[in-house]
């Protein structure tokens, strides 16, 4: 249908042409004693219908006209008569129409009085209900359809950059983040249990209380858990091939009931080599402007299609003006000179709450902000610490509506510092050799950062809800489906 309705004469170009359409009944309706059926046909290709006309001849029209009814059908595009103009009015185009020829395939509605996609504006939180059926609606196909075209400007930005695109673990023993967000991977133990695996003692497995090898632990031989980013793991090849990325799901057990936080949700995470805190702000600002022009350029019927009228300016703004940079002592001092009522207390060394993000962005800047050398106490262990001991390498780009979009730094690449850093920090070495060993031989200055794909989604789309910009959310009490 994109193909038809999609070209910029809206398909008029292509009237007399014989074509096969398969898609969805948006609406349809018979005309008086069931003699023709109009159909607004769907097939999730783009956000515009196709107008189909079947005559009784053809097929039976009630059969066709219940919304969510599938079709496909044989017939000529053709542009219909005007009807007849009213006087003052301004004539419109008409619009290119399918004369059914022959119908091939009906996907009756059992029961149209229960279809559970109602016909008028179903909510976003209704249609949380209904994930399965979901996709048959504007808005989320809209989504799908920026999603689907992010995805594929980040390879392309990457790529056409020389960034080579590594598969990093989803099954992993550390905990990149160190906040201990991480979900736990077990097995089930009955086969186990019945085929005690011989070299357990070997591999030192853990033994529960009773003496009884504790078999969830058996397979990986230690507690392995669900990644919660592919950081660590995407250095290692950063550390050998330079500039790399990874993207994938990556999964977090916050209990935060947020619009803002999915326990699954996909990050982007690039990693340069021979590169410092510049160079990673430098590049995140580069792709995030590539991702809107991109948009822009591509999705532009679905950008403006969407509820929120205001994207396609966010977009435009983002992609032609320089984002902000400020330190965040320079960020912790605009907003304890905001004169604002915050409701969390702002002082150095405080994590900035999203209603601080959204003060820079929204109020004082008006466009994406980069905050940069926060306190190392509130970020993680590997972020190089900055000369004056108290800061480190660290940058999040904040972004108008979302927050923060993007996490990053330079990493710490002096053996000796790294290593203190971790005892400070009261976390064991012995997990960290291999990260340690990247330090101790050709160690190399290095940054990147994470952006979190949903975020981006959130911003391009104007949806209010994370939950609302994933196929599939996952988040406290919902894993179903
Ligand atoms: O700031 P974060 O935690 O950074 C990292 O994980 C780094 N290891 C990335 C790196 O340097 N390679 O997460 C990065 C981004 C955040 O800025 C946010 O956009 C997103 O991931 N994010 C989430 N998105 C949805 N739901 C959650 N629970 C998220 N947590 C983080
Ligand atoms: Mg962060």
């Amino acid at each position: 249908i994109r193909s038809i309705v999609g070209r910029p004469d809206g398909g008029a170009g292509l009237a007399g042409k014989r074509v096969r359409v398969g898609g969805w009944v948006k609406t349809g309706r018979e005309q008086a004693k069931g003699t023709l059926a109009f159909l607004e046909l769907n097939d999730g290709s783009c956000p515009a219908n196709l107008q189909a006309v079947v005559d009784a001849g053809v097929a039976v029209p009630k059969k066709l006209v219940a919304m969510g009814t599938c079709v496909v059908v044989d017939g000529i595009l053709k542009i219909p008569p005007p009807p007849p103009q009213k006087q003052g009015t301004k004539q419109r185009p008409q619009r290119i129409e399918l004369g059914v020829e022959k119908v091939l395939h009906i996907g009756e509605v059992a029961d149209p009085a229960k279809y559970p996609i109602p016909k008028r504006n179903p909510t976003l939180e209704y249609l949380r209900d209904h994930l399965h059926l979901r996709s048959r609606t504007n808005t989320i196909a809209a989504i799908a359809r920026i999603r689907n075209a992010l995805a594929f400007a980040t390879h392309s930005f990457f790529q056409e950059h020389h960034f080579l695109y590594v598969h990093t673990p989803i099954i992993t023993t550390s905990d990149c983040e160190g906040a201990g967000e991480m979900f736990q991977v077990t097995t089930l133990i009955n086969e186990a249990d019945k085929n005690p695996n011989p070299q357990a003692k070997q591999l030192g497995i853990p033994k529960k209380k009773d003496g009884k090898i504790d078999y969830t632990k058996d397979f990986f031989a230690r507690q392995a858990y669900l990644t919660v980013s592919g950081q660590l793991q995407v250095e290692t090849y950063a550390c050998g091939l330079s500039n790399v990325y990874t993207f994938g799901p990556t999964f977090r057990a916050e209990h935060s009931h947020t619009s803002r936080h999915l326990a699954e949700f996909w990050m982007v995470e690039p990693e340069i080599a021979f590169a410092e805190l510049n160079d990673a702000m430098n590049c995140a600002e580069a792709y995030v402007k590539y991702l809107c022009k991109w948009l822009l350029d591509k999705c532009l019927d679905d950008l403006q299609f969407m509820d929120d009228k205001t994207c396609v300016d966010r977009l435009r703004m983002v992609a032609e003006t320089p984002f902000v940079r400020i330190s965040y002592t320079e960020a912790v001092k605009i907003l304890e000179e905001s004169g604002q009522r915050f409701e969390h207390r702002v002082e150095w060394g405080i994590y900035l709450a999203s209603e601080h993000e959204r003060y820079l962005t929204e109020v004082q800047f008006q466009k994406p902000v980069i905050v940069y050398n926060y306190p190392k106490g509130i970020k993680a262990f590997y972020m190089r610490l900055n000369d004056d001991l108290e800061t480190v390498a660290a940058m999040d780009v904040l972004v108008p509506k979302v927050g923060e979009l993007i996490g990053g730094s330079q990493r710490e690449e002096r053996y000796e510092v790294i290593r203190e850093r971790i005892l400070e920090m009261g976390l064991p070495l012995e997990p960290y050799e291999w990260y340690l060993d990247l330090r101790r031989y050709g160690t190399v200055k290095h940054c990147g950062f994470g952006l979190g794909f949903e975020r981006m989604i959130l911003f391009a789309t104007g949806i209010d809800n994370i939950r609302d910009v994933i196929p599939f959310p996952r988040y406290p009490g919902r894993a179903d489906l």
